[in-house]
């Protein structure tokens, strides 16, 4: 049974906003978003209506994979601001009844990291070496590729080599040596201390390595793989890098963490594993609270995968009594907007998916700029900043991580009090997307979003949490439409091009276009 709303913890159906630091507001005019510049724009986050706000990684950092290579776990990097504006993000973030996770990059460190300096001066054997996965090999020490392209492997000047999943700046830990599992819960408490109500993991199944890094097997020819990729990673028959057993001791002692702290703080983990039953292994009740379910990420728009999306997720995690996760988009993939087709038609259908995402029970996280129905920009080649792109020479992640448009009709929007372009040039054409144009326009996307959240607040803790599939493929609604029911809210999704009749005597509760008696192609409905 279910728990009664009041003492449901707030993450259980709460919306996240995934701000991606660089990319959201810039105080100081480098050009770059801040920390400041977020705690400026607090009041957009409240009257979106959002419950809490994932940031992506803030730390000291070279910035070789923005962010996600640290240098100091326990720092601000100065481009992003200090440890008083974080503070005082959090105390002005809580005032108005948001909470803060914050990412956490456990799996590997930055090049910059004292740790790695240290290893790299100490020379092979030594125990700083045994912090990180350095062998000694003639040659490549296994057939392992780096997610962003090429050999896992590099060679340093004594002739060992360290292991690298992502970029080459960025070299695994050795989880299997007692300090490491150490330091992090110091900095999980550091930062639940200062007040963070918990934390994304990143790479969350890469943390610890099978023993003697055999090598991957590939059930495809080896010869014919590129790059590997977090977003799909193919079949594989042997993947010794990912999903060990082991890491599920680290998130049980993690859990233990939070739990000694005030506030259900909580962990969700960004986890690719090979199917349902894996990705649960990370939200059994005595490991993290959430794991991102990226099934809607990779599913063409259609009736049938949403269907096979929705199936499949409350299959996953229904077993181990813990709440589905939904999410659209983020710094890693295109955008909604643009996977759907793009123009006109690609919006309306991310609209109408994101009605689908939240009249489901569970969490939902918005990627920013989702709500603006930004597209994907196609960044030109001397832009290019994406350590997977500059590695692979193929369009990167750096079309979905061009800095939010605010207000005015050129760059930088409104993102800050520089002139001129910002870290991504942003498009011309972005005049009438940004926040400040589409607050003047009714019909806008983020009034849609805005009367979605409000909304949603009416049922999304009192609706229950059974979802009920309704009528595909019979006459009533026909193979095309995603249906279903949840408590007295139907929701109806129209994936094919024919309009539908909506059922007799509902009252609309929102809608993804104006409907009278039928939804047409591309729009979403929720009924009463
Ligand atoms: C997943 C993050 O979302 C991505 O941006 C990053 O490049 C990799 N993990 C490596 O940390
Ligand atoms: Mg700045």
């Amino acid at each position: 049974m279910s728990p009664g709303a009041a003492d449901r913890a707030w993450w259980r159906d709460a919306v996240f906003y995934q701000v991606y630091v660089r990319s959201f507001a810039d105080s100081d005019g480098d050009g770059v978003g801040d920390i400041p510049g977020i705690t400026s724009r607090l009041p957009h986050l409240t009257s979106l209506g959002v419950d809490a706000l994932w940031l992506t990684p803030f730390y000291t950092s070279p910035q070789h994979d923005h962010g996600y290579d640290v240098a100091n776990y326990r720092d601000v990097d100065p481009r992003f601001g200090t440890l008083a504006d974080v503070d005082d993000l959090l105390v002005k973030a809580h005032d108005l009844g948001i909470r803060v996770i914050v990412d956490l990059v456990p799996n590997h460190t930055s090049d910059e990291h004292e740790w790695f300096r240290s290893a790299l001066a100490a020379g092979p054997g030594s125990p700083e070496r045994d912090r990180y996965v350095f062998r000694d090999s003639p040659d490549l020490p296994n057939n392992w590729h780096s997610v962003f392209g090429g050999p896992a492997w590099e060679q340093v000047e004594d002739g060992q080599w360290y292991l690298h999943l992502f970029d080459r700046t960025q070299p695994d830990l050795n989880w299997r040596n007692p300090e490491i599992p150490a330091m992090f819960e110091d900095v999980l408490r550091f930062w639940l201390d200062r007040g963070v109500d918990g934390f994304r993991v990143d790479v969350a199944h890469g943390l610890v390595k099978e023993e003697g890094l055999p090598d991957q097997r590939f059930t495809e020819d080896e010869e014919t793989r590129v790059a590997t990729s977090f977003i799909d990673p193919g079949p594989m028959d042997h993947e010794p890098m990912w999903d060990q057993p082991e890491v599920h001791d680290i998130y049980r002692s993690w859990h233990n963490v939070l739990a000694s702290y005030r506030g259900d703080r909580m962990a969700v983990a960004e986890a690719w594993t090979n199917d349902a039953e894996s990705l649960a292994r990370y939200v059994r009740p005595d490991e993290m609270q959430q794991a991102f379910n990226f099934h809607w990420l990779t599913a063409p728009w259609s009736a049938a995968a949403f269907t096979k999306v929705i199936t499949e997720s409350f299959a996953a995690v229904r077993p181990v009594g813990a709440s589905p996760t939904w999410v659209l988009g983020n710094h890693d993939v295109v955008r909604p907007a643009t996977r759907y087709g793009g123009g006109q038609v690609g919006l309306a259908r991310a609209r109408a998916a994101t009605m689908a995402m939240l009249a489901l029970p569970g969490s939902c996280y918005i990627y920013q700029g989702e709500e603006l129905g930004l597209e994907e920009v196609d960044v030109a080649r001397e832009h290019w900043q994406d350590p997977r792109a500059l590695r692979t020479g193929e369009p990167g992640r750096d079309g979905c991580r061009v800095p939010l448009p605010w207000s005015g009709d050129r760059a930088p929007y409104g993102f800050g009090p520089s002139t001129g372009q910002p870290w991504i040039p942003q498009p011309d054409d972005w005049a009438d997307l940004s926040v400040a144009a589409q607050e003047a326009d009714a019909g806008s996307t983020l009034m849609f979003y805005r009367e979605l959240l409000r909304v949603r607040r009416t049922f999304a803790t009192t609706a229950g949490d059974d979802v009920e599939l309704l009528d595909l493929g019979t006459e009533a609604f026909g193979d095309d439409v995603l249906a279903f029911r949840r408590g007295e809210l139907t929701v109806m999704v129209n994936c094919g091009n024919k309009a539908v009749v909506l059922p007799d005597a509902a009252e609309v509760l929102a809608s993804s276009v104006h409907v009278v008696d039928e939804l047409p192609p591309d729009a979403a409905v929720w009924l009463r």
